[in-house]
């Protein structure tokens, strides 16, 4: 049931904290993404506050939350590298490749992601997957190319939907790609980042997590690739 499941996700929200704790020092930035396993984690992350400088925010919606909880808000452009990124997934394979961007955050969440030194995964059981593509892909893209992308993902194969009403926080569309699992998601990743009009896509594959703490009946499981 759904709450059994944000029962799970509050748990790995919180694994995650543990995770970092003795990590954190008077300095640190932290990079943090969206979706609502982390805000879980903002949650669990606000009464350590004192204990760390702040977080970059993968999205307008991460960073009003953040400075609710009484964490400082950085831009990235003055934080520099990041030790952590923590970030839910769409869903996740057994490699740590990952489908993100549900939320239409993907683009931000990529670039805060390549900044950090770790990037922690933290998601309920329901996302680790064997193969990705059950869950849509999203493409982020410049408004005016939006049929021209679609087009060229129909002649790879793909179902292109496009995501009505949605505007991204970079001021872009989502193009959700529907019904097929990827084989080499690396490769599909270069390839539709190649697309003129494409911003980015879904697949963290390029860069996939480091460690996942997955949420299961049995309790948080601490996963490597
Ligand atoms: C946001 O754009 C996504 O990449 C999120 O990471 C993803 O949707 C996970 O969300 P939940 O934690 O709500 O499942």
């Amino acid at each position: 049931t759904s709450q059994d499941q944000s029962e799970l996700k509050r748990a790995v929200a919180q694994a995650a904290v543990q995770e970092i704790r003795s990590k954190l020092r008077r300095d640190t930035v932290l990079g943090v993404g969206s979706g609502s396993t982390v805000n879980l984690f903002i949650e669990a992350l606000a009464p350590l506050r004192d204990d760390f400088a702040g977080a970059v925010a993968s999205s307008t919606e991460t960073e009003r939350r953040l400075r609710a909880a009484g964490i400082e808000v950085f831009d990235l452009n003055q934080a520099g590298t990041l030790s952590v990124y923590v970030d839910g997934a769409d869903e996740i394979d057994h490699d740590f490749a990952m489908i993100k961007g549900g939320g239409a955050a993907l683009t931000r969440e990529k670039i805060v992601a390549a900044c950090a030194k770790e990037f922690i995964c933290i998601a309920d059981g329901s996302k680790l997957v064997h193969q990705l593509g059950g869950f849509p892909l999203p493409i982020e893209v410049i408004p005016m190319a939006r049929s021209y992308v679609a087009r060229e993902m129909v002649k790879l194969g793909f179902s292109p939907v496009y995501r009505q009403g949605v505007v991204t926080d970079n001021g872009n569309q989502i193009i959700d790609l529907y019904d097929q699992l990827i084989d080499n998601a690396r490769d599909l990743e270069t390839r539709i980042n190649q697309i003129a009009g494409v911003v980015t896509n879904g697949l963290f594959a390029h860069r996939g997590a480091d460690l996942l703490l997955l949420g299961t009946a049995e309790g948080v499981q601490r996963m490597s690739p």
